[in-house]
C-alpha cells in the first residue's frame, strides 16, 4: 500500500469514526432511557433502528452489507432482522456525462462501434451500476449495466473498513452472543462479490442454462464476448414493473408463484446454484406472462453434499420426520460447542417438525417455521453449517412474495418433482 492510499484510508477511516461517534452517542443515551421507560425491547428496537439509520448515512457499501446482515436470521434476533431489511439504496443515476465515460472506460474507443445508440437516460440506478437501453450495430435491443467508475475501489476500502471495525466492535458489550464477524465476513464477501462483473456476467449465463426447462421462467441472455469487467451487456427485456402482477388474473398470479418457486427449487435440489437475492426488483412477473429473475450478483454454489443434504432435510420436514431432520441439522454442524445440548435438540426440532406437518399447507409459514427453529438451535448451542442455512435463508426472502401471489400455494408439494430429481434424477 502507497503512502497516498494510506493517507486515503485513515482519512476514510476518521471520518467514518467521526460520524458514528456522532451518532451512536446518543443512540446509547436514548436507548437506554427508553429501555427504563418503556422496557427492554422498545430500546433494543430504537437501538437497531438508529444503527440502521447511521448505515445509511456511512453510505453505499454499508448499506449494502447490511441488507445482506438483515437477511441472516440464523444467526441475528429477529428485532434486528426487521430493523436492517428496511435499508434503502438511494443513488441518483449517472450523469450523462458520467454514463458516456463510464462507457468509454468499459469499451474504450470499441465503443463507438459497437453501439449504434445508447439512451443515456437510465433505466435503473444502484449503488454500484447503472442500467441503460442500447441498441447494437446488429440492430439487437440489449441492456447494458454500467459500473459507476471508481465505485470498486472507493468500496473496497469501506468494505476492509467494515471487516476491521467489526472485529473491534465484537467485544464490545451490547454484540456479545452475536457473531459478529462471521456475520460482516459474510456480508462483505456478499457485497465484494456484486462488484465483479465477470463473475456476475458468469453467474447469469449458468442461470440462464440451469432454469432453460423451467416453464416460464426467463433469464436475460449474457452476450459474453461484448461484457467487459465493468459492464455487462445483456438481452434488453421489455415490459419490467415492479407491479405489473397486480394488474393480472388470478389464476395467471398462481401460474407466477408456481413458476417463481419452482425455479428456487429448482436452484436448490437441482443444480445447487443459488440466487440468494430474489427479491423484487430482481424478480419481475410480466403482463405477457414470464416470471424474470435478474441479478445473479449474490450466488452461491452449494457443495454436491450440502445440495442432497438440504434436499433431505425439505424432503423429511414434508413427511414429518422431525428427529432425521434434527440429525440432518447436527450432521451439517461443524462442530457442537461444549455447551451444546443435541438430546435436547433433537427432542423439540422433532415437535416443530411434527406441528407444522399437520398445519395445512396454507396456514404453514416457512418463515416462523425457521425463526423456530433458529431459535432451538441458538438455545441449544447447535450450530448448522452456514450452507445449508444460506438455502433456507434464500427462500424465506421469496417466501412473502410467493404467498402474495397465491395465499394458497403448497410450498411442499410444488418442491416435490424437483426433490425427486435432485435425489434420484440424472443431473
Ligand atoms: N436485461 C434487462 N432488461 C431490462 N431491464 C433490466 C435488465 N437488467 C436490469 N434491468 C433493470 O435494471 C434494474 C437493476 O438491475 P440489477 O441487475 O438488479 O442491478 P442492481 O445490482 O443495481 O440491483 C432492474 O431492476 C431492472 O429494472
Ligand atoms: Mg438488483
Amino acid at each position: 500500500m502507497g503512502t497516498h492510499s494510506r493517507a486515503r484510508v485513515a482519512l476514510r477511516a476518521v471520518r467514518l469514526l467521526a460520524l458514528s461517534l456522532a451518532a451512536l452517542v446518543p443512540t446509547v443515551l436514548s436507548s437506554l432511557l427508553l429501555a427504563t421507560v418503556k422496557g427492554r425491547p422498545a430500546g433494543v428496537r430504537h437501538a437497531w433502528r438508529q444503527l440502521t439509520l447511521l448505515l445509511e448515512l456511512l453510505g453505499p457499501a454499508f448499506v449494502k452489507a447490511g441488507q445482506v446482515v438483515a437477511t441472516r436470521r440464523d444467526l441475528l434476533p429477529p428485532v434486528a432482522c426487521d430493523q436492517l431489511s428496511t435499508l434503502q439504496e438511494s443513488s441518483s443515476p449517472m450523469s450523462g456525462a458520467q454514463a458516456r465515460r463510464a462507457l468509454e472506460a468499459a469499451f474504450g474507443a470499441r465503443a463507438h462501434e459497437l453501439f449504434e445508440q445508447v439512451e443515456y437516460a437510465a433505466v435503473a440506478s444502484g449503488s454500484v451500476a447503472c442500467v441503460y437501453r442500447a441498441r447494437l450495430a446488429s440492430g439487437a435491443e440489449v441492456a447494458l449495466k454500467l459500473r459507476r467508475p471508481g465505485i470498486e475501489t472507493s468500496m473496497a476500502l469501506d468494505l476492509r473498513l467494515i471487516r476491521a471495525g467489526s472485529r473491534v466492535i465484537a467485544g464490545l458489550p451490547p454484540f456479545r452472543g452475536i457473531p459478529v464477524t462471521a456475520v460482516v465476513e459474510h456480508a462483505c464477501a456478499a457485497v465484494f462479490g456484486q462488484l465483479d462483473f465477470d463473475r456476475e456476467a458468469e453467474s447469469l449465463s449458468l442461470l440462464r442454462d440451469n432454469l432453460a426447462t423451467v416453464p416460464r421462467v426467463w433469464v436475460p441472455k449474457v452476450d459474453r464476448d461484448l461484457s467487459t469487467r465493468s459492464c455487462i451487456v445483456m438481452e434488453f427485456i421489455d415490459g419490467l414493473e415492479l407491479d405489473a402482477a397486480q394488474r393480472c388474473s388470478a389464476a395467471n398470479r398462481r401460474k407466477f408463484a408456481a413458476s417463481a418457486l419452482t425455479a428456487i427449487y429448482h436452484m436448490l435440489f437441482v443444480d445447487g446454484f443459488v440466487h440468494c437475492d430474489m427479491h423484487p426488483g430482481n424478480l419481475y412477473f410480466t403482463e405477457s406472462g414470464h416470471v424474470v429473475v435478474l441479478d445473479a450478483g449474490f450466488s452461491v454454489q452449494l457443495t454436491d453434499r450440502l445440495r442432497r443434504l438440504f434436499a433431505d432435510f425439505f424432503l423429511n420436514m414434508a413427511l414429518g420426520e422431525g428427529i432425521r431432520c434434527a440429525e440432518i441439522v447436527v450432521e451439517s454442524a461443524e462442530e457442537a460447542g461444549p455447551g451444546a445440548d443435541i438430546d435436547g435438540f433433537i427432542v423439540q426440532m422433532a415437535d416443530l417438525v411434527d406441528r407444522n406437518h399437520r398445519v395445512p399447507a396454507k396456514d404453514f409459514s416457512l418463515m416462523r417455521f425457521a425463526t423456530e427453529m433458529f431459535d432451538l438451535q441458538r438455545g441449544h448451542g447447535v450450530h448448522a453449517a452456514p450452507e445449508l442455512i444460506f438455502p433456507l435463508l434464500s427462500l424465506l426472502v421469496i417466501e412473502g412474495t410467493i404467498r402474495d401471489l397465491d395465499p394458497d400455494v403448497d410450498f411442499q408439494e410444488v418442491a416435490r418433482p424437483m426433490l425427486m430429481q435432485g435425489k434420484f434424477g440424472q443431473r
